[in-house]
């Protein structure tokens, strides 16, 4: 892989080590962690391009012992910049101003969260687009001409050709498009629906797309991709287990659950006495989607799925009500 052998990486690390060890303020260690693992990165740069799982997990490696001696260096200057004001006799004693820090918003930390998780396993990050022509929202995904969802009252149209995308999947349709297979990729963003807002429902919310299209590939990959990205989202205890159900566009489709967080799979209220919550649809990319992007579905295979990300944040973090994530009420985003 290109980005991968243009650089020496372990010279990298050992380099970015020495940068970070060296760092004498707050300043220069702030400076040196953009540098060595901020988002314009080499090394981030590199992880976005990574399309194999060898190279994810080097260069994850590589990140994560980078930001431990980043930490270690932070507390390191913290504990001497205090032996210093002991030293001077200065009197710390009287409270400053606290300067409130801001943060990224919940949704935000969880969506680079799962950004990060496909990057790891070799995947591309994909930034759709929220307007979509109604051949790719629709037609392309062979989407019923009779299906409600076209209707104006459940999808905001732009024009009658234009509409706001009510799912991500037509952005499986642009990869494929303007991509030579094989193909590896995530799409999180804003979708749009006509719902009234409630507990569970946003005329605007997230959703992550994944599209893997290669040849040989099988349901198996489906289930393994699946559960490793959730592992990685809620901890290895939860089980994911795969239902039979229906969308255009995947034969055969399915849905995943993951056990309840509140009961984890007794049964209560929240998960209607079932022990699952719902987390999305996926399934086998339909043959017709293929030929609507003149691929021929003989020689290629693939899955997709598609899940709710706030969905995502309220299992992670036990969020009762979907509107908290719109409210920006400080006291509520200040606990993340
Ligand atoms: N787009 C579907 C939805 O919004 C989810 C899905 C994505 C299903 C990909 C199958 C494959 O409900």
């Amino acid at each position: 892989m290109d980005s991968l052998a243009a650089v020496n990486w372990t010279a990298y690390e050992e380099d970015a080590l020495a940068a970070i060890g060296s760092a004498l303020s707050d300043a220069e260690l702030e400076e040196a962690r953009v540098k060595v693992v901020g988002r314009k990165s080499e090394l981030a740069q590199a992880l976005r391009g990574v399309r194999d799982r060898e190279s994810g997990m080097l260069l994850n490696g590589i990140r994560t012992r980078l930001e431990e001696a980043i930490d270690a260096r932070a507390q390191e200057l913290a504990r001497l910049a205090r032996e210093q004001s002991a030293e001077r006799g200065i009197d710390v004693t009287i409270p400053g101003t606290p300067v409130r820090r801001g943060r990224l918003h919940l949704i935000t930390q969880i969506r680079r969260e799962i950004e990060d998780i496909f990057l790891g396993m070799g995947y591309e990050v994909w930034d759709g687009a929220e307007v979509a022509t109604v051949w790719e929202n629709f037609d392309a995904l062979t989407q019923p001409q009779n299906h409600p969802s076209r209707s104006p009252f459940e999808t905001f149209y732009v024009d009658d050709d234009t509409v706001l995308r009510t799912h991500t999947s037509p952005d499986q349709i642009r990869a494929m498009l303007s991509r030579t297979p094989p193909i590896y990729m995530v799409s999180p963003g804003r979708c749009y629906r006509r719902d009234t807002p409630d507990a569970t429902h946003s005329p605007i919310f997230l959703q992550v797309e994944c599209l893997a299209v290669d040849r040989g590939i099988t349901l198996a990959d489906l289930q393994g991709t699946v559960l490793q990205f959730f592992r990685a989202l809620f901890g290895r205890e939860r089980e994911v287990r795969m239902r039979t159900s229906h969308f255009p566009f995947t034969e055969p489709s399915v849905e995943f659950d993951v056990t309840c967080f509140i009961c984890s799979g007794t049964g209560c209220p929240t998960c209607k006495q079932s022990g699952w919550i719902e987390m999305g649809g996926a399934g086998w990319v339909d043959p017709d989607v293929f030929r609507n992007v003149e691929l021929d579905p003989a020689e290629w295979q693939g899955f997709a799925f598609g899940f709710g990300i706030e969905r995502i944040a309220m299992l992670r973090h036990g969020i009762p009500d979907l509107r908290m994530f719109w409210e920006n009420d400080l006291r509520v985003l200040g606990q993340f």
